[in-house]
This record gives structure tokens, C-alpha cells and sequence, in this order.
């Protein structure tokens, strides 16, 4: 079986005029490449910011722009571009399409495309952040989304009109990724996933703190495999340095006090618990208000307290959700993590060997998983699809388990 993403799926892209425009081209590669089959509606705004040749080319199809136009009509009138639609994507999509959309409007070939189809519709909105924030956008959104028309992004950041802020087309890869979640509904469809990431810094002082070399990028590939099987993902992450990925809901942290405080309020009607930070096991008994000073003696003392232990925490809720431990030692791998499945009466704990250039900081990884019944290895691989074939593991392991509890 194929595993590209959209595998024979008829996907009508719709294109307005927003300067994003320009990314409809690589979109239209990317849906392409995911096994997609791509026809292009573009609106006369958006062929002022792309030429339909280069979609035309690109998509391999016909572009239609024109409503009223026989000679596109012939090709694949609107009606029934609205029947060959699995999904109608509109990328970017600006503002006034979206008011067009909300008031049922048909004065293009977009619009019009829109109101005769019972495709399902995704629109990926890209416009100025003040005009995405404007209170008429947001009301329009809000009632397109109660119609059930799905809304990806936008993203923020910088703009090309100069500014900062949300309003930004979603990158083309994310929105591939989102649709074929959408498209392909995934097994954790409607399951609520929880995970933590990164390390944590427990504070000396207002500028120095106890921390761990762990790069987050383990957990973060974890949610990004949890968000493709269709999951609601909450990731709760130390300091780091990465981009979230698209769809997950990320609640930064710094100590372990504070992961913990926002696990517990987050943990509510979870499904997963998947515990990646590498936590600190000590911190500091008291944090200082002012930077500490060198004495003039050459030994600083530092007393130090234990934290809070999460998972543990976490498994002895009432209500416990599926938990995913990690192990990262440096030695006796297999014992220590065996050891932690029972002891800390886990679900799962995926182990790793840590040292110089293996596990933390690198973009490669292995893992041997352990639960109650049995074990696999998963071999070195990249961390995103070392992610994505934990997660497999998680999901087959979750309904052995849940399919157990019910019978
Ligand atoms: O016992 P140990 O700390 O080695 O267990 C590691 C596992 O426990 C990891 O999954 C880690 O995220 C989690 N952990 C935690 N809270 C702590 C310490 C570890 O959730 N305070």
C-alpha cells in the first residue's frame, strides 16, 4: 500500500488574491507529491499575484477563473468541478472570499464552485494581522466554522506588508499535512494526547539555573506523529528552540514545578500521557532574589530539594490516561527501564541510550519499547519517523489495552 498522504484524492484548490498567492505554486507540487489529483479555480485577484500558467503547468490541469465562460465550461463546467471534489481547499484565502463564503455569495467561479458543492471545505486564510483580527473577519470565520468548514492557521510571524502578527498563510507542507489529517481521518481521531518535551531549568537565581542538555526534538516529532493520526495534542515543553508543529496546542514552561502545574490542568479527559521531558530530579531548595555573589571562599555549597515526579503523578490519577514513559540511561538500558515500566506501574516506556553524540541534541535516534506483555526495538532512525513508529506502538498498545478493559 502506498503511504502517500492523499493517495487518489480529487483535490479542488482554490486560489485568491493575496500576495501568499505565490505559494499556491509549491502547494500545488507538495498535494502532487502526497498522491493527490489537483485541479485549479483561481479568482481575477489572484492572477494579478500568479500567472494560471504556472499553476496550469504545475497541476498537470486546466486553471478555471472564469464563471461565465464557455470554452471553460466544456472543460469541466463548475458543477461538475463540484461533484469531482473529495475536499476543496482554498489556499490562500483571503478575507473577502471568506466574507463571499459566509454570505453565500456566487459572483466568481470560486465562490459559486463553493455553494454548489457538498465537498467538504478547508480554507487556509492569509491576509494582514489586523485584517485577520478585525472583529468582521473573526465573526466570519466563527460562523464558517460552525457550518463546519475547517480553518487552517494562519500562522503568525512577519508579513509582507512589513508587519507582525497573525494572518500569515500556513507554510505549503503544514497544509498538506493538515488536510491529510482531515482527508484521512487517523486511529487517534477524537482522543485527546498529552506530552511534555525539553528540559527543564530550576533556578538558582534570576539568571542562573540547574538544566539538562535534552533538545526537546524527541518530544516534539512524538506530538507532530500524534497530530498526523488525528489527535488533539496538548505539548507542554521546557526551553527550546523548535517550531511547533502544525496544529498542536504548545504550553511553554521553564521548571519542573511549573510542567507539572500545567500537565495536571491540561491531564482532563485525555486519552495519552507521554511523558518526553527530561526533567530535573533536584532543584535548587531555595531560589536566591539577587544574583549570588563570588566569595572570597573557593566552595559554594548548594542545597538541593527533589521535584515533583510527573508521571508518577500522573499515573496515580483516578481517571489515568494510556502513560508513556522514557527512559534515557547511559548504561543498563533494559534493566533500568524495565525496572521503571513496573515500578512506576507504567503503560509503555520507550528506552534510550544517552552519551556523547546519541539520543540528546542529535536528529537520530533508537529506541527499545517495553510494556507489560512484550517489548520491540525500533531501529536508529530520524526522530520524526522514530516518532511516527512509537506512536504506531502507543496506538496499537492503547486499544489492546482499552478493547480489554470493556470486554
Ligand atoms: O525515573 P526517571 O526520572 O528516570 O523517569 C523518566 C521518566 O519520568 C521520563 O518519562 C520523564 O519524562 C518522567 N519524569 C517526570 N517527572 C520527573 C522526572 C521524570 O515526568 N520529575
Amino acid at each position: 500500500m502506498s503511504n502517500k498522504l492523499l493517495i487518489n484524492k480529487n483535490i479542488v484548490l482554490g486560489v485568491t488574491g493575496s500576495i501568499a498567492a505565490y505559494k499556491s505554486a509549491d502547494l500545488v507540487r507538495r498535494l502532487r507529491e502526497a498522491g493527490a489529483e489537483v485541479r485549479v479555480v483561481m479568482t481575477k485577484a489572484a492572477c494579478e499575484f500568479i500567472t494560471p500558467l504556472t499553476l496550469q503547468t504545475l497541476s498537470g490541469q486546466p486553471v478555471a477563473i472564469e464563471l461565465l465562460d464557455a470554452d471553460q465550461e466544456s472543460a469541466m463546467g463548475h458543477i461538475k468541478l463540484a461533484r469531482w471534489a473529495d475536499w476543496i481547499l482554498i489556499a490562500p484565502a483571503s478575507a473577502d472570499l471568506i466574507a463571499r463564503l459566509v454570505h453565500g455569495r456566487t459572483n466568481d467561479l470560486l465562490s459559486a464552485l463553493c455553494l454548489a458543492s457538498e465537498s467538504p471545505l478547508a480554507i487556509a486564510p492569509a491576509m494582514n494581522n489586523k485584517m485577520w483580527e478585525n472583529k468582521a473577519t473573526q465573526e466570519n470565520v466563527e460562523i464558517l466554522t460552525a457550518r463546519g468548514v475547517q480553518i487552517l492557521g494562519p500562522a503568525s510571524g512577519g508579513q509582507a506588508c512589513g508587519e507582525q502578527g497573525e494572518g500569515r498563510l500556513l507554510e505549503p507542507t503544514n497544509i498538506v499535512q493538515e488536510l491529510a489529517r482531515l482527508v484521512v481521518p487517523g486511529k487517534l481521531q477524537t482522543k485527546k494526547v498529552v506530552i511534555t518535551a525539553g528540559p527543564t531549568y530550576e533556578h538558582l537565581d534570576p539568571v542562573r539555573y540547574i538544566g539538562n542538555k535534552s533538545s526537546g526534538k524527541m518530544g516534539f516529532a512524538v506530538a507532530k506523529a500524534a497530530r498526523e493520526a488525528g489527535a488533539e495534542v496538548i505539548l507542554i515543553s521546557g526551553p527550546v528552540h523548535l517550531t511547533t508543529p502544525a496544529g498542536v496546542q504548545r504550553i511553554d514552561v521553564e521548571s519542573a514545578q511549573q510542567m507539572y502545574d500545567a500537565v495536571m490542568e491540561s491531564l482532563g479527559s485525555s486519552n495519552i500521557f507521554i511523558a518526553c521531558a527530561a526533567v530535573a530530579d533536584y532543584r535548587p531548595k531555595q531560589v536566591e532574589d539577587s544574583k549570588i555573589k563570588k566569595s572570597q571562599h573557593d566552595q559554594l555549597q548548594l542545597n538541593l530539594t527533589s521535584t515533583v515526579d510527573i508521571l508518577s503523578a500522573v499515573v496515580n490519577q483516578e481517571n489515568k490516561p494510556f502513560t508513556v514513559g522514557f527512559a534515557a540511561e547511559t548504561e543498563r538500558v533494559i534493566d533500568y527501564a524495565q525496572d521503571k515500566l513496573h515500578r512506576k506501574n507504567l503503560d509503555m516506556i520507550a528506552a534510550n541510550k544517552v552519551g556523547k553524540g546519541i539520543g540528546f541534541e542529535v536528529d537520530e535516534n533508537a529506541l527499545h519499547v517495553f510494556w507489560p506483555q512484550g517489548s520491540q526495538k525500533l531501529p536508529l532512525a530520524s526522530k520524526t519517523q522514530l516518532a511516527r513508529n512509537l506512536m504506531t506502538l502507543i496506538i496499537e498498545q492503547y486499544y489492546a489495552k482499552n478493547s480489554t478493559q470493556n470486554s
